[in-house]
């Protein structure tokens, strides 16, 4: 017998366990305790055959703020059907009730950790007009060295916290998301950023063979970066790597300036839009900061059998799939298949002041 797509019962850890651990690595539920931990189990969205989880969408829902705006967002990850129950549409049963549920509970967009077919043809698109770059030692002496990193554990946590909070694009984390973090042996090492006895910053870092990578970091920006020289000498590592997000220019100045290349890149994962009228009514501050209270007002936003509409002053345009929706609100290194803000009209001179709106990095709360 069929079941589901329904969460996951504690009695039936084992069977999630046996499903994630064969389609992907036996470690996988210990690697991600955001995602499999008792309290989240409802939304370890599965489909079970005879009592036994044969398919699985992960789904972890959080708030996040965007320029102060707060916003609900769900991470997928963990997706996976056994290799004999494939092919007969469990996962994009799946996927859609992830979306459904986040739908019904009141969140605006998912991330996505995959592009792939099945995310693809449910609206999910590349998103965000981010860059990439890797600091090599040479560089690493142009930038300020005159900083420190010292070791983190569980009781700098507050720390961590409070310096994370002064970010603009962010998510709102609980101190047990951290705590999950400093659990996962996917991360090298938590090292706060101090020059002299003051605390600057921290990085999060990932090891590779030649790369040390920042899965992430947050605070003082110049600090941060002089810290590459320190983190290749801790892993003992030719380079750094890390994601900047397309808002944060100071960064790609200061890596600009040492002679560090940028390359155009997008945000981890897919994003997918669970409910745009909803979502944009929550960026109406920021709008309104953009483009003054009453022209904010005037703009009206609707979702009607899956074509999009923003309307303003009599004028509208119509986004005619939740894919182009993606590309528009958070915009795309990806070909788009209209330039809708670039067919002019009023709707389009106000909307292109205030999107795309920066993408979130996902850093821990990656699943
Ligand atoms: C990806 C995976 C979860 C799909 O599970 P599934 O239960 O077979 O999924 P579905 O039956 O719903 O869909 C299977 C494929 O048919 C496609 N498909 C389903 N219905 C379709 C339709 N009506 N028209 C066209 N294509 C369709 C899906 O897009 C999907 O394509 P993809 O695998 O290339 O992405 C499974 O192949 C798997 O476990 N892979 C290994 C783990 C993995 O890679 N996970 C994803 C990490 S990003």
């Amino acid at each position: 017998m069929i079941e589901g797509p329904r969460g996951t019962r504690r009695e039936e850890r084992q069977s999630l366990r046996k499903c994630v651990g064969a389609v992907f690595r036996p470690a996988l539920m210990d690697e991600f305790p955001q995602l499999f931990h008792d309290d989240n189990l409802e939304n370890c969205r599965v489909i079970l055959d005879d009592g036994e989880i044969v398919s699985h969408v992960g789904l972890t829902q959080q708030w996040a703020s965007i320029f102060g705006c707060t916003v609900g967002v769900g991470c997928i990850g963990g997706v996976g059907t056994y290799k004999e129950h494939r092919g007969k549409g469990y996962a994009t049963r799946l996927f859609d009730d992830a979306s459904a549920k986040c739908y019904s509970e009141g969140f605006d967009f998912m991330i996505v950790s995959g592009d792939r077919s099945l995310y693809r043809r449910a609206g999910c698109r590349k998103i965000g007009h981010d860059y990439d770059a890797t600091i090599t030692a040479s560089h690493a002496q142009r930038l300020d060295t005159n900083v420190s990193i010292e070791a983190c554990t569980e009781t700098n946590i507050p720390t961590l916290s409070a310096i994370y909070r002064t970010e603009p694009v962010r998510f709102l984390r609980s101190p047990r998301m951290y705590k999950h973090a400093f659990q996962c042996n996917r991360f090298s090492g938590f090292w706060l950023v101090k020059k002299g006895d003051s605390v600057r910053g921290y990085v999060i870092a990932s090891q590779g063979r030649e790369t040390v990578r920042l899965a992430e970091y947050a605070g003082e920006r110049s600090s941060i970066l002089g810290a590459a020289a320190q983190l290749t000498k801790q892993y003992d590592c030719q380079n750094v790597g890390l994601h900047i997000l397309g808002v944060d220019r100071l960064t790609q100045n200061i890596l600009s300036e040492a002679g560090v290349e940028l390359q155009p890149g997008h945000a981890s994962g897919t994003v997918h839009i669970v409910n745009f009228p909803q979502l944009m009514d929550r960026m109406r501050p920021y709008f309104e900061e953009i483009l003054g209270g009453s022209k904010t007002r005037r703009l009206e936003f609707t979702a009607d059998d899956g074509a999009y509409q923003i309307r303003y002053d009599g004028d509208a345009v119509t986004i005619p799939d939740r894919g182009e929706l993606a590309h528009l609100i958070f915009g795309t290194h990806e070909e788009m298949a209209a330039e809708r803000l670039g067919c002019g009209g009023k709707v389009a001179e106000v909307m292109r002041q205030v999107l795309p709106i920066p993408a979130l990095s996902y850093g821990i709360n990656y699943v």
